[in-house]
């Protein structure tokens, strides 16, 4: 990975913390020794390159669970993740840790989401409050396939076309609830016939991040979505325009994971998916997730985000 000539390397000294920028639209690799050894006042400033590059890797980790739940806590409180419950999962020892793994033992799944792809989504949408942060730590990793990619949602709202963000203009999305990004129907709900019917929570289309002030894009899940008040046909024909820019390549990065990656996520301004894998591999991650804000459009959001502004095709 190496130095966009917009994205210059940043050397954020005293500390032993160094900021990579991808040459893509978003993502950044945080260099730096040993996680468990940082400061808090450098712990601040790799929250600081969350925020900047909407991504950011941490290479070469060792990590007990107990350690990364302390490192998750320097971007936030943490959160229980209460619709992750599959087979074994449910025995975690850390409410705060959720294993993503297709790995089996003694016939069942350790953790969720099975070797299949997962849709473009933003984690927990479906929730009144979603997730801020969500970081993956990576244990096992498949030879192949499990690429997890991201597209950064500032980009997609500063390069909507006008005629599609006046359609959407204090406009609001409801999430559904039913599937998880797998496709598995959560427990205790039924299949959705009619997407008005859906239950989850309604969530401006455009929301203004809290912490940086930038307006972006925010789209959740595709499946069973309805855009508030619209007539089916219309709301349909509408997210499709909408998902068909979001997640153009060019908004894009995709991490090739390694053993002892963290890799971090904004779930406020980024829509991550992943590829699939061969089901006779094994790839096992740990995540860890911060509570959220219900999401919320200011009067005051503003349009320009750095890494939207520096993206190579905008
Ligand atoms: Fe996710």
């Amino acid at each position: 990975m190496s130095a966009s000539p917009a994205l210059k390397t940043s050397v954020l000294s005293p500390s032993a913390v160094r900021v990579v920028p991808t040459q893509a639209a978003l993502g950044a690799e945080v260099r730096c020794d040993d996680v468990r050894t940082l400061s808090d006042a450098e712990l601040a400033l790799v929250h600081r390159a969350a925020l900047d590059h909407l991504v950011i890797l941490i290479r070469g980790q060792t990590l007990t669970d107990p350690e990364l739940i302390d490192f998750g806590r320097h971007f936030g409180a943490l959160d229980l993740a209460p619709y992750a419950k599959t087979g074994k999962e449910k025995a975690r020892k850390h409410p705060e840790i959720v294993i993503v793994s297709n790995v089996m033992e003694d016939g069942q799944a350790i953790g969720v989401l099975r070797d299949a792809e997962v849709v473009w989504h933003s984690d927990n949408s479906y929730r009144e409050q979603p997730l801020s942060f969500s970081a993956l730590y990576s244990l096992e990793v498949p030879p192949a396939g499990g690429n997890t990619g991201f597209a950064n949602m500032y980009l997609a709202l500063e390069t909507l076309p006008h005629e599609l963000r006046s359609r959407i203009e204090g406009r609001t999305l409801k999430h559904d609830m039913t599937y998880n990004s797998a496709g598995d129907l959560r427990e205790g709900f039924k299949p959705v016939s009619d997407v008005r019917d859906a239950p989850g929570p309604h969530h401006p289309i455009i929301r203004t991040h809290p912490d940086t002030g930038y307006d972006a894009l925010y789209l959740g899940r595709r499946p069973n979505a309805y855009i508030d008040g619209l007539p089916v046909d219309e709301s349909e024909a509408l997210l499709e325009a909408l998902w068909a820019h979001a997640v153009r390549p060019d908004f894009t990065w995709h991490h090739v994971w390694q053993a002892g990656d963290i890799l971090m996520w904004d779930n406020r301004c980024v829509m991550h998916h992943r590829d699939p894998f061969d089901a006779g591999a094994r790839r096992v991650m740990h995540r860890i997730q911060c509570a959220g804000d219900k999401p919320a459009k200011s009067a005051a959001g503003k349009i320009g985000h750095p890494r939207a502004l520096s993206a190579p095709n905008s």
